[in-house]
């Protein structure tokens, strides 16, 4: 980001105890254990997921990524940290979906600890706890915004003032979706999604029912079949560009009309998705039928996002989804809301 100030270094910083509070043993997984204990005060940091309300998607890139045209949105599912002083990095994930959820260094999270320390040459020694309640692999950067998250804390604790310009490179560094998880709100993204431009929009502007899978699908997995469909397309007609900015869309977050957002919702992951996971499909049409105003896949899927006209109308399509049957289980989320930010 270039503009404006970065919320989460601005909001006051508050020493919470340790919260010991809410987790079942089999809901921990801990890489190690600090020698510490890690019971001295800590910093907490909450961090929401995002849809992608306009996601085009160009070429495939010779670095791999694909060149992307798209419009990110914060919503209020979040992951809280607690990041305490330790005598060496260890990471431990906290919730029903800890067992899926590498508790190590392949996690962003420790990436991100690790990538801060060394820009500023100190040890990367702290325990992170992740509460986790954004779902897994589920389209809505969960990893990345445990990174994000992990960047603003470990800054805080470790008093290092980084400038917003100096985390959101490291965000950069990270992953596509990283340095928009430390802003959040509405923006534009461009490039592989790492550069951003911010859009304007009411707080919880935008109410949605957020239907979640069994199971979760790759990412990686996903752009590979969508550049198998757009090969088999590409050689029967000419696509047009696709990386357009979205002016109706953007028109209508402007307007706060929010029919016609609905009208201008679009992910061009989301047959690649469906075909990935048929199933899919008919959580999409049940959720249009039972009076979802606009419906489509959250990034790389597999949850399916359905946007409502106010939160009385996502109550009721929750439960009614429930009762058909066709997803795991429902969350209702209001978005844009902060990006990760101290609490
Ligand atoms: O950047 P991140 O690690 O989140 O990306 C995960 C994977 O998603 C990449 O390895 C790549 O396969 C795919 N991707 C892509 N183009 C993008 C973003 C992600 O192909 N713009």
């Amino acid at each position: 980001m270039t503009a404006g100030p970065l919320p989460s270094l601005t909001a006051s910083r508050s020493i919470a105890n340790y919260d010991r509070s809410v987790p079942r043993p089999t809901d921990r997984r801990r890489a190690t254990s600090p020698a510490n204990g890690y019971r001295g005060p800590g910093i907490k940091v909450r961090v929401p997921a995002k849809i992608n309300l306009h996601l085009a998607i160009g070429d495939r890139r010779p670095d791999g990524y694909h060149e992307l045209m798209t419009l990110f949105h914060s919503v209020s599912v979040y992951d809280t940290l607690t990041i305490t002083p330790a005598d060496r990095l260890s990471i431990e994930i906290v919730g029903d979906t800890a067992r899926d959820v590498p508790a190590d260094h392949t996690n962003l999270a420790w990436q991100a600890a690790s990538s801060l320390a060394e820009r500023h040459g100190i040890e990367p020694f702290v325990h992170i706890e992740i509460h986790k309640s954004i779902p897994v692999a589920a389209g809505m950067a969960g990893g990345s915004a445990d990174a994000a998250a992990a960047l603003v804390g470990c800054d805080a604790l470790w008093n290092l003032h980084t400038s917003r310009a100096g985390l959101t490179d490291l965000a950069t560094e990270l992953g596509s979706d990283v340095a928009f998880s430390l802003h959040g709100g509405n923006a534009i993204g461009t490039g592989r999604g790492e550069t951003l431009s911010p859009v304007l929009g009411a707080h919880e502007q935008l109410w949605w029912v957020l239907a979640l899978a069994d199971g979760g699908l790759s990412t990686p997995t996903v752009y590979a079949e969508f550049d198998r469909q757009k090969a088999e397309a590409d050689a029967a007609q000419n696509q047009p560009d696709p990386l357009a900015p979205p002016t109706e869309l953007l028109m209508a977050l402007r307007d706060e009309d929010v029919q016609a957002v609905a009208g201008a919702l679009r992910n061009d992951l989301q047959p690649a998705a469906v075909s990935l996971d048929p199933s899919l499909q008919s959580t999409l049409d049940a959720g249009l039928m039972l009076g979802a105003m606009g419906a489509l896949v959250s990034g790389s899927g597999p949850t399916c996002a359905f946007l409502v006209a106010n939160a009385e109308s996502a109550r009721t399509l929750a439960s009614r989804l429930t009762r058909e049957n066709v997803c795991r289980t429902t969350r209702v989320a209001a978005g844009p809301t902060h990006g990760a930010q101290l609490c």
